[in-house]
């Protein structure tokens, strides 16, 4: 279905589901969000859920069942091995994306653990199209080194590129030029390109790429993570794909690669992950490396619950009205936002709204975190829960110096089918109040910083009063108890 039209009014986005269980929100008085701020070092990722009224963190591992997810739990199969669970997982895998062979894991970062410990050896390259955190992370701690080939035109903030998570093809070819075929461990696409604001790659870009892959035999690995979200934008942007079923896109997509990974935290909406293999020797190989760290060969370290549950997610991915709410929800919340003046990645993609932070706190320097200083501004102004997507996210250089992220942004998760329109409104309002009083947010420095993906569990402090200032501020207009 495209949008529901309206009679007497400009079209909204509408939920395509009703609520059925709901979760009690608690807005805590704004002074006491900047001690539970002050505990937390700073740092969105150490906030208790219990302190947060609107967590848009991330869409991992919180996106709402269906009723239908939920009952099929109740059948799940419980075993060590064999469980009947997982064929139905499997042969519901192999429906969709045309590969049988299936390799379980507890979530999306351990199916990269394995394709990075497998393939990856000291000195060689892995070209994206962009990194994520922990793809990344697997392959520079095993001595490998990541080309993001992304185009240049991926790292533009403000656009209407249809398609910004494409790669590069000249880049491609000059890479391989450049580093030799046989020491390029694998290409790695990302459907719904994370970190420059979910934004998606097209079905054509990715048919063109893979091209290039095969013609010097470099295998080829599809991120499906943020899949479902993709798959709307090539539905709805790619002209050739218009005519297509959800159900057949993927199936060409899928078709182009010979690893297709995913976090089931975020495809499938519910919390597991898995490896599709197409050579059947390599995914004999596989195995081992999941009876070693993730569980044996018919659970990969989830809950037969969960397994069961995603079975039935997946189905509804295939489903154009259930992967259409995100987007266009982001979509609106990306308007509206632009529309008040507050510098927006653009155009609004999967995943979130992202906020260029800086363009926001342009006065703020880099190496002070603005992302993350906007972040923890945005929870002291409404006790909005987002995530740093910039400097504080990358790891530093190996002399200790800031590597400066190309992008900064707050990142505003718009977790699938779970937040109302009214919500996204009192969003969209404390944004547009925190960059009117933008120019009383200061930086951030580190107060203890771990070596590996820091922004996880790092703690900071602010670089002056600023919390303090901006808080008084913020009552001023709102009062103390919200
Ligand atoms: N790939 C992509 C594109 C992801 O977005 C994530 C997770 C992973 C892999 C790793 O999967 O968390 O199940 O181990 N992204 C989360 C996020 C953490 O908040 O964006 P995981």
């Amino acid at each position: 279905m495209a949008i529901i039209k309206f009679y007497n009014r400009a079209p909204v986005p509408m939920e395509m589901h009703k609520v059925k269980i709901v979760q009690k929100l608690t807005l805590l008085p704004a002074k006491q969000r900047l001690a539970k701020m002050k505990e937390a070092g700073f740092n969105t990722f150490l906030l208790h859920n219990g302190d947060i009224f609107m967590d848009m963190l991330t869409d991992s591992g919180v996106n709402a069942m269906s009723d239908n997810m939920q009952s099929a739990m109740l059948r799940a199969d419980d075993a060590y091995a064999g469980s009947e669970t997982f064929y139905r997982m499997r042969d519901k895998l192999e429906e969709i994306f045309g590969i049988p062979n299936l390799l379980p894991t507890h979530q999306g970062r351990a199916c990269e653990h394995i394709i990075a410990k497998h393939f990856v050896k000291p000195g060689n390259c892995i070209i994206m199209n962009y990194h994520f955190t922990t793809s990344k992370a697997h392959v520079t701690t095993l001595g490998g080194h990541v080309e993001e080939l992304i185009r240049d035109e991926g790292l533009i903030a403000q656009s209407t590129l249809p398609f910004k998570g494409n790669i590069d093809l000249d880049k491609v070819r000059a890479c391989i030029a450049k580093e030799g075929a046989d020491n390029i461990a694998y290409l790695r696409l990302e459907a719904g390109t994370n970190l420059i604001g979910g934004q998606p790659i097209s079905y054509e870009n990715m048919k063109a790429a893979t091209d290039i892959a095969r013609e010097y035999g470099i295998p080829t690995v599809l991120d499906a993570s943020l899949l479902q979200d993709n798959l709307y934008f090539n539905k709805t942007r790619e002209e050739s794909l218009k005519d297509l079923s959800i159900r057949e896109i993927t199936r060409k997509i899928a078709d182009l690669f010979d690893i297709i990974y995913f976090s089931g935290r975020k495809f499938g909406f519910g919390r597991g992950g898995g490896i599709l293999v197409r050579d059947e020797a390599l995914f004999h190989e596989l195995e081992d490396y999941i009876t070693m760290y993730e569980g044996f060969l018919t659970y990969g370290g989830m809950s037969v619950k969960e397994m069961e549950a995603m079975t039935i997610g997946f189905d509804e991915t295939m489903d154009f009205d259930v992967i259409s709410q995100s987007p266009q929800f982001i979509n609106h919340a990306v308007k509206e936002l632009d529309a008040l003046g507050v510098p927006m990645i653009t155009p609004g993609g999967g995943l979130g709204a992202h906020i260029n932070a800086k363009e926001v706190l342009a006065h703020v320097p880099s190496e002070e975190y603005p992302a993350g200083a906007l972040v923890a501004a945005l929870y002291l102004c409404g006790g909005i829960r987002g995530m740093e997507r910039g400097t504080l996210s990358e790891e530093r250089n190996p002399d200790g110096s800031e590597r400066i992220a190309s992008v900064e942004m707050v990142r505003l998760a718009f977790p699938r089918r779970v937040f109302t329109l009214s919500q996204t409104e009192y969003v969209i309002d404390r944004v547009k109040w925190l960059y009117d009083h933008r120019h009383l947010v200061g930086g951030l420095r580190f107060v203890r910083e771990p070596k590996t993906l820091r922004f996880f569990t790092g703690t900071l402090e602010p670089t002056s009063d600023w919390p303090e200032k901006l808080l008084e501020a913020y009552m001023a207009d709102f009062g103390e108890d919200q």
